[in-house]
């Protein structure tokens, strides 16, 4: 199975999760596509959704799938979204798209998260994959050192990126995350950061993982 054959088995499979009649959270990413792409068979069961990114309400609403302000609606059943790294408890890495801050609000909204991914994104350690953080333009540079002294790792201003809510990406290449939890509190108490790509405080509650013998449930 290609890679993209295994993000397509998990998109299908994530359509079991999506609750009828209701607000579905849609997230960012080529995983989601595969999922917004599956949602629009089943349009007409839904309420409509709410999106962690500008791309992914361009995509719902070229399927004709209706996409709401989180503020208008009062619950969203389930979230879907994708991540660049899940650890054995799903704690993710979340945010190579740039979407992060997004997606972690919809994600603490809904009352169900379910993560859609290929075998290769499921790792032992949290961290190969560069931790993306949002930051206050003005604030890069304090953050970039405040990164250095108190956490570690290398930040690095992600080039010609500005997020859909107007910031930077600071990407935190070589960095041990061996406590996730307090890393992405940390993370958050610096100044001038908006949020951090870390999703362990509310991590997924499934994994749905694409492999060559078929789609994994992974629970804790
Ligand atoms: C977007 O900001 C990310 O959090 C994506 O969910 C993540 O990068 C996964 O993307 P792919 O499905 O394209 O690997």
């Amino acid at each position: 199975m290609t890679q993209d054959e295994m993000k397509f088995a998990v998109a299908q499979a994530a359509l079991k999760y999506v609750v009828k009649n209701t607000i579905i959270g849609v997230g960012t990413g080529s995983t989601a596509n595969f999922f917004i792409d599956a949602l629009a068979t089943m349009k007409n069961d839904i309420k409509g959704t709410v999106v962690s990114s500008k791309a992914t309400a361009q995509r719902l609403e070229g399927h004709g799938i209706k996409v709401f302000d989180l503020n208008e609606v009062e619950a969203i059943s389930v979230y879907i979204d994708g991540a660049d790294e899940s650890d054995g408890d799903l704690n993710l890495i979340k945010g190579g798209g740039g979407a992060l801050t997004r997606e972690k609000i919809v994600a603490v909204v809904a009352d169900q998260f379910i993560c859609i991914a290929d075998e290769s994104k499921l790792v032992a350690m949290l961290g190969s994959f560069p931790l993306p953080v949002e930051v206050i333009p003005m604030a890069s540079n304090y953050v970039k050192h405040q990164i250095t002294q108190r956490i570690g790792g290398a930040p690095k201003v992600r080039e010609n990126f500005i997020t859909d809510n107007g910031n930077l990406i600071l990407d935190i290449k070589d960095l041990k995350i061996t406590n996730p939890k307090a890393m992405e509190v940390e993370l958050n108490s610096i100044t001038g950061v908006v949020t951090n790509g870390l999703f362990a405080n509310r991590g997924a509650d499934v994994l749905l993982l694409g492999t060559s013998n078929g789609v994994k449930v992974v629970t804790i």
